[in-house]
């Protein structure tokens, strides 16, 4: 048995341990920090999405994935408590100006026009294809450390914004994308 620097036991099973690749380690909890402050972040800004939104079919979705956001918050604060670690935001910058583009959209538009619905669609879905990314890539990662249970946690999340982004894609297919097109 190796003994430890620091900390206690870690809570899974490790088929490389935080000793054999530090940097890999320091990495992803990194990437988990950002991941942090950027779920954080969207609670805060979904719900301006969600009153700038007309169409009831978007304003449902978003709130719906509002909810859902909450949980990817606490799924994250599972994940550090089963990293040993605090939970720390780390500033995401990608996720700071994916929502002020969002927001810009919705200056740019008139209120209760489907062209503002498309707008936010668009920002939306590029934020959920960051997540998508993001989670993906993290997933991977933690399989490869040999996180077992993290993967886990973070395999879930990513079902859910696969899920809110094709929920997106229907609104837009469906609807919103016609009404608009029908807007002088
Ligand atoms: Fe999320
Ligand atoms: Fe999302």
């Amino acid at each position: 048995m190796k003994t430890k620097e620091t900390g206690s036991d870690p809570k899974f099973a490790t088929k490389t341990s935080s000793q054999e690749s530090p940097a890999l380690n320091e990495l992803f909890k990194d990437s988990i920090s950002d991941l942090y402050w950027a779920e954080n972040h969207l609670v805060k800004a979904l719900p301006k999405m969600i009153s700038a939104a007309t169409a009831p079919e978007l304003k449902n979705a978003i709130e719906s994935h509002l909810e859902e956001t909450k949980g990817h918050v606490s799924r994250l604060e599972q994940i550090f408590e089963l990293l040993g670690e605090k939970a720390i935001a780390k500033k995401c910058d990608a996720m700071e100006g994916l929502t002020k583009e969002a927001e810009g959209i919705v200056e740019e538009t008139e209120p209760g026009t489907a062209t503002r619905d498309v707008g936010i669609i668009l920002a939306s879905q590029k934020v959920e294809h960051y997540e998508i990314a993001s989670y993906g890539g993290l997933y991977q990662l933690a399989t490869t450390l040999g996180l077992t249970d993290i993967a886990d946690l973070l395999e879930q999340t990513l079902a859910e914004e696969k899920l809110a982004d094709g929920k997106l894609t229907d609104i837009a297919e469906n609807e919103i994308n016609y009404k608009a097109a029908d807007e002088a």
